[in-house]
């Protein structure tokens, strides 16, 4: 029987971003052919797979090798909508009709919230793994997306700093990153999503690699001045994202693009979104467990509980 062959790994930037050729997603993976991309994946935190041709199974099956699926937190919206399955976050600008959404609509602007940096689903207890998306129609300027790597960013932070955020929690919410673009969370959305607290450090489970773990909807530090650690997070982020740790990825039409959420940083980029369809849909897998237990730092007594309040009454 011929041998199979298997993907090819062809490195982008030293040991950030590598494209992967050679591989048929659609198709169930070899344990060699798997245990390469696993490995490429956690070397390299971004792995570009061109010219996949994935149903919607086929591609929540591979998001679902990472991890258990992250569920779309679109559908507890007050604006749901049904164009694609929960298992699939709609990252679109399209309607349930798949025309260009219209001015009118909110899911437009809550998404426009994707071009601040960001990790996904970090405002959730256990937050995301690896993010899959796979972009079925693109416009034909702008709308690229941007990775920042987040453990280059650590290796180089200010030693004052790094001693500074060690071990400290940050507190993130959906909340926060929609605020920060004048998006307006119902009361409903907010208690379905509470505050979570997440560490500002992390150290990679399988690597041991650490990493900042930042993202716009990071908005307050425990036991710290609010005014103080809005400029903190501001200035790590500043420093995190610099163009040294970016690579920005123009998108092709089938691309599908994986990106490890514990230690890398995206944003998308602009585009005339009113005018231009972009079919971005992401299969996620989540972590296992809250970043603060695999870090092992201890949450203050009563934590939990303040946060949710805090963000049912805000
Ligand atoms: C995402 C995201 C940015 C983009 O899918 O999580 O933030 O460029 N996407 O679509
Ligand atoms: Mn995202």
């Amino acid at each position: 029987m011929a041998e199979q062959r298997l993907p090819e790994i062809w490195p982008v930037n030293g040991d950030f971003v590598a494209e992967v050729g050679d591989v048929d997603l659609s198709q169930p993976l070899s344990d060699a052919a798997w245990s390469l991309i696993e490995d490429a994946y956690h070397t390299y935190g971004v792995l570009i797979f061109p010219n996949q041709h994935l149903e919607q199974g086929e591609h929540i099956r591979f998001a679902n090798r990472f991890g258990d699926i992250d569920l779309s937190m679109q559908k507890s919206m007050d604006v749901a909508d049904d164009r694609l399955p929960r298992e699939i976050a709609d990252v679109s600008n399209l309607d349930p009709d798949g025309n260009v959404m219209g001015e009118d609509n909110r899911l437009l602007y809550f998404g426009r919230a994707n071009r601040l940096w960001h990790t996904d689903s970090s405002f959730k207890p256990v937050p995301a793994n690896a993010s899959c998306l796979y972009l079925r129609s693109i416009p034909p300027v702008g709308g690229q997306t941007e990775f920042a790597d987040a453990r280059a960013a650590w290796d180089d932070l200010d030693p004052d700093l790094k001693h500074l955020i060690e071990g400290r929690i940050a507190v993130h919410s959906i909340a926060t990153s929609r605020s920060r673009l004048g998006f307006e969370m119902t009361p409903t959305e907010n208690a379905t999503y509470p505050r979570v607290p997440q560490v500002l450090v992390r150290t990679h489970r399988v690597t041991g690699r650490k990493s900042l773990y930042l993202a716009s909807h990071a908005g307050q530090i425990i036991d710290m001045d609010d005014c103080e650690a809005e400029a903190l997070l501001e200035e790590l982020m500043t420093h995190a994202t610099q163009r040294q740790y970016v690579h920005s990825h123009r998108w092709r039409v089938n691309d599908l693009v994986i990106w490890d959420n514990r230690c890398v940083l995206h944003r998308g980029r602009p585009f005339d979104d009113l005018r231009w369809p972009r079919d971005a849909q992401r299969a996620t897998s989540l972590d296992v467990a809250p970043t603060y237990v695999q870090e092992g730092v201890e949450l203050p007594p009563g934590l939990v509980a303040a946060t949710a309040t805090a963000t049912a009454t805000a």
